[in-house]
Parts: structure tokens; sequence; C-alpha cells
């Protein structure tokens, strides 16, 4: 087929997962997003701030990443681990994204914790999934998705993923998802 991209010959390996820590041995990187990296995500703006200054701008989440190359034809795959916490009343979250190549689809197998997938298309439509340990969550090309921990302990997934579908966080900074979800009293809302 002409134009096809074409993936690299890599060799095969193996890598070492840490299910209790919830990370990958040796991965080729970690990404870590702080809650001054969530700024204009949550619904309560002022109580992220006073987070950040109360407990010194805490990781709020983090990647660690396959040593795969991003290009058609690899899997990609990468242990997220997002810490629990409020902010607010609304439970810590990823800021979610599109897939760049939004025909690509992506799973996530839960190894740790409670919580929800969000997800939305750019025209409208609304779902979402329960995280929980063994349960893997489907995510079909053009849904953007966002993880929410909703216990008190860290939600921990492995995620794979088309290696050329890349990040687009598209309309989420400015419109964020349908819908959010709050811990209120002890019960989870999803307003
Ligand atoms: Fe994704």
């Amino acid at each position: 087929m002409p134009n096809q991209p074409v993936p690299s010959l890599i060799e095969p390996f193996g890598v070492q997962f840490d299910l209790v820590e919830g990370a990958m041995r040796d991965s080729e990187s970690r990404i870590a997003r702080r809650a001054s990296d969530m700024r204009g995500y949550y619904a309560d703006d002022a109580a992220l701030e006073r987070l950040i200054a109360a407990e010194g701008d805490p990781v709020h989440y983090e990647t660690f990443e396959s040593p795969v190359p991003e290009q058609y034809g690899q899997v990609k795959f990468c242990i997220s681990k997002l810490y629990p916490g409020l902010v607010g009343d609304e439970c810590f979250m990823t800021k979610g994204h599109y897939h760049a190549v939004i025909q690509t689809g992506e799973v996530y197998l839960c190894l740790k914790g409670q919580g929800l997938m969000m997800m939305k298309t750019a025209e409208g439509r609304c779902s979402r999934e329960p995280f929980a340990p063994g349960r893997l969550v489907y995510v079909p090309p053009y849904w953007a998705h966002r993880s929410v921990n909703t216990a008190d302990e860290p939600l921990i997934s492995l995620c794979l993923y088309p290696g050329d579908a890349g990040h687009n966080y598209g309309d989420i900074r400015t419109d964020g998802f349908p819908k959010r979800v709050f811990r209120r009293n002890g019960t989870i809302a999803v307003v």
C-alpha cells in the first residue's frame, strides 16, 4: 500500500511491573502531573489553589511509559497511577485526552483502586465505566477519556494503545467533560 507507515524493527523485550506500587520498573520515562498542572480543569479553582498552597503542589498523577516507538504498528503501554483526593468535593482526575490519531482505541486494565473512566465524543456523547481491580475498560476510537479516582488509595491501571495514537487535549481544557464526579458525605455523585 503506498505511503503506509512502516514500524521500526526493534528487539523483543520484557518489563517487570510492581503491582503493589503501581510502577513499571526501568520505565523509559516517568511523567508526573502536579496539582498546579491541573489549573482550569476542576470546577472549584480556589479549592485547587488552597490545595497547592497547603500541600506544596503534590504529584496528582504519574505515568510510567514503555520504551516503544510512537509508530504505526507498535503497541505502546504504560502504567497510570492517579492519587486519591478531593479538590473541594470533586474527586482527583486526569486531564483526559483524545488521541491525535482519533481512529485509535485503548484498553485500560485496572490493577488497583476504584474509580470511573469518563468518556465523551466531540459530538457531545457521554459515557462512563467503573474501574475496579481486574476490570478492563475499552475506550473505542473517537472517545476522549479521563480517569477519576473515587477511593482513598491510588487508582492504578495498565494502558495499551496503538503506537501512533498520540495525545490531543482538544476541547477538554475549555469545555471539560459533560459530567463531573464528586464525593459528598462519603457518597459518589456524577453530576
Ligand atoms: Fe489514551
